[in-house]
């Protein structure tokens, strides 16, 4: 069976980009491989320093991978920082990688344009992604498009390595579902919580309405392209050709139909989302932390061997 990890980071609440873009490939699909999944909290430390806001986020991750239905019986949920394998490979990678490839990230470059400390961890952060790909011999990572380079990253790095020390790691290929590739936000850019354009995926039905109702509109148009856009996401093609075309010029309509068809698809999930106690949160990171732990221990004694830290 070939392998599947991929991970999100428990930095805030989730939106329906996340969803689109991740999730719903990813439930698609994560039967069909042993899978991994986890909750990337080192990678959320670069940049989130609130240790109780940080706390919560990473038991919400799990609590949204189950609400969206993902089984715990079929896919290790695991929790990074409990795998301390994937700092040690981090570092082993460290002095392979030159700053000039480092520099070359775009989500490093981006931050820094945008005038965010950068600090060393969010320089390092393609590594220790690598690492979290690499550790499992991973053959697919379903992520959105703006992680495609990370995934080129490992990729590079796996090669590296080989290289230098001999095939040890496989290199991984990104999985992106094209047609959900960027799910646009309210303003019609990409969804994205720094941008403030986003559609909560577990808001409440308040929150969704307020969101949809702030979906910008060209006054002039037939059509609201920005809602017809996010629409597509939750009805088919020719359903939503018949609505628009018997609503045309009525934009609030078309929202409140918009905010019916939202309701339709997360209105279960969030329900499912509420039934989950913090015990059982703990429980499956527990149990997947540790599977995971067994399998990069394995792949960590290979590598110490290899690299010459192990004297036997
Ligand atoms: P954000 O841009 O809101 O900060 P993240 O960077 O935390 O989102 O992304 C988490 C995952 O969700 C990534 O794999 C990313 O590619 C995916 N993702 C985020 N926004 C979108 C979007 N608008 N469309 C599709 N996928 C997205
Ligand atoms: N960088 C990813 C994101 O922001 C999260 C992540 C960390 C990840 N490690 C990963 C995704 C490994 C896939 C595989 O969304």
């Amino acid at each position: 069976m070939q392998r599947l990890l991929t991970g999100l980071q428990p930095s805030g609440a989730l939106h329906i980009g996340n969803y689109f873009g991740v999730l719903k490939p990813f439930v698609e699909m994560y039967e069909k491989y042993e899978s991994h999944l986890m909750v990337a909290d080192y990678h959320a430390l670069t940049t989130l320093k609130e240790p109780e806001g940080l706390r919560k986020n990473i038991a919400d991750v799990v609590r949204d991978y189950l609400a969206v239905g993902i089984d715990p019986k079929k896919a290790t949920i695991f929790q990074q920082s409990q795998v301390p394998q994937h700092t040690e490979l981090t570092w082993i990678f460290n002095t392979l990688v030159t700053m000039s490839f480092l520099e070359l990230a775009h989500a490093y470059k981006d931050k820094e344009a945008r005038g965010l400390e950068t600090n060393v961890g969010l320089f390092d952060y393609p590594v220790l992604m690598a690492s979290d790909i690499l550790l499992y011999d991973t053959d697919v990572v379903p992520v959105g498009q703006d992680q495609r380079q990370h995934v080129e990253y490992a990729r590079e790095i796996a090669a590296k390595f080989n290289n230098q020390y001999g095939a040890t790691f496989k290199e991984p290929k990104a999985q992106i579902l094209e047609s959900v590739a960027v799910v646009p936000g309210t303003d019609g850019k990409k969804m994205s919580k720094s941008y403030g354009n986003t559609i909560p995926l577990f808001g409440t039905k308040d929150e969704i309405t307020k969101a949809v109702m702030g979906i910008v509109t060209d006054s002039k148009a037939e059509s609201p392209e920005n809602v017809y856009a996010i629409h597509a996401l939750f009805k088919r093609r020719d359903e939503l050709s018949e609505l628009y075309k018997t609503n045309k010029g009525k934009y609030k309509v078309l929202k409140e139909a918009l905010i019916e068809d939202i309701e339709a698809v997360i209105g279960p999930m969030r329900e499912r989302r509420a039934n989950i106690s913090d015990a059982e949160v703990q429980k499956i990171l527990k149990e997947g932390s540790e599977k995971a732990r067994e399998k990069a221990e394995a792949k960590m004694r290979d590598v110490r061997k290899k690299v010459g830290v192990a004297l036997s």
